[in-house]
């Protein structure tokens, strides 16, 4: 039997939720996803309220993984303490609420979720996910295991998939909001993509008014970045993982334009 696990890229704004709620279910039916993982950090523009992760929740994403922006909206920690399929970057270095990974039943597996983030570029205060990662194989209890690695530079992101290749089912990298065309299987059975993406406004600059990101560029002030308008996309991929060997037989982009 194949395990069909879909992830989906980082949800931006209202234009974001609202795809995600109307073609989510769909999707997961076309693909005949199991398992959904949505990247939820950018729900509030930066940041998540618990209202926008119980509406990413009820729109069939069964695990939400954040990022960089998990504590732009405070208010998402006790959620983070009290929601176990919600999960914040496992690597950061303080007492922070909530935790990094997980292990959720579906199709009579137990499956591991794993959120980490990079250093490079990002935040050099982390502890190292490489590390994190080794550490949270090794204790939790489960049958396969999933990474959403949230970071910048694409040699993280692929170091990190080459560190787990055989350990973990599928890596996939978030953050950057742009897909990229590099899915594969990697020689020991990892699934692996660079970035997934972002389900979001499709003309802006990561999501946000051009012209907001352009007046930075050209020397302006700094100003609130607000979310672009118009049609928008849903960037995911779609890992099919053995169930027997737990090894990843294929990975595809599955992605909507509306
Ligand atoms: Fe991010
Ligand atoms: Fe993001």
């Amino acid at each position: 039997m194949l395990l069909n696990v879909l992830a989906v890229g980082d949800v931006v704004g209202e234009g974001g939720q609202d795809i995600l709620s109307r073609r989510l279910p769909g999707l997961r039916e076309e693909t005949a996803a199991h398992f959904v993982v949505v990247n939820g950090e950018n729900a509030s523009g930066v940041g998540i309220t618990p209202a926008q992760a119980r509406r990413i929740l009820e729109s069939g994403a069964d695990v939400v993984t954040l990022g960089n922006h998990t504590w732009n909206r405070i208010q998402i920690g006790a959620f983070l303490d009290k929601e176990e399929r919600i999960l914040r970057p496992a690597n950061y270095a303080g007492r922070v609420p909530g935790r990094g990974a997980g292990v959720y039943p579906c199709q009579g597996l137990r499956i591991a979720v794993i959120n980490l983030m990079g250093r490079v570029d990002l935040n050099s205060n982390l502890d190292s996910p490489f590390k994190a990662a080794n550490f949270h194989l090794s204790r939790e209890k489960y049958d396969l295991a999933l990474v959403d690695f949230h970071a910048e530079a694409t040699s993280e992101k692929g170091a990190m998939g080459w560190h787990l290749d055989g350990r973990a089912a599928a890596v996939w990298g978030t953050h950057t909001h742009v897909p990229t065309a590099d899915c594969r299987v990697l020689p020991k059975g990892t699934g692996f993509v660079t970035d997934l993406g972002m389900t979001g406004p499709i003309n802006s600059v990561l999501g946000i008014k051009p012209e907001n990101s352009l007046n930075l560029f050209l020397g302006g002030l700094p100003r609130r970045y607000e979310e672009a308008e118009g049609s928008c996309k849903l960037n995911a991929c779609l890992f099919a993982i053995d169930a027997e060997t737990k090894k990843c037989v294929s990975v595809r982009r599955a992605d909507i334009e509306e």
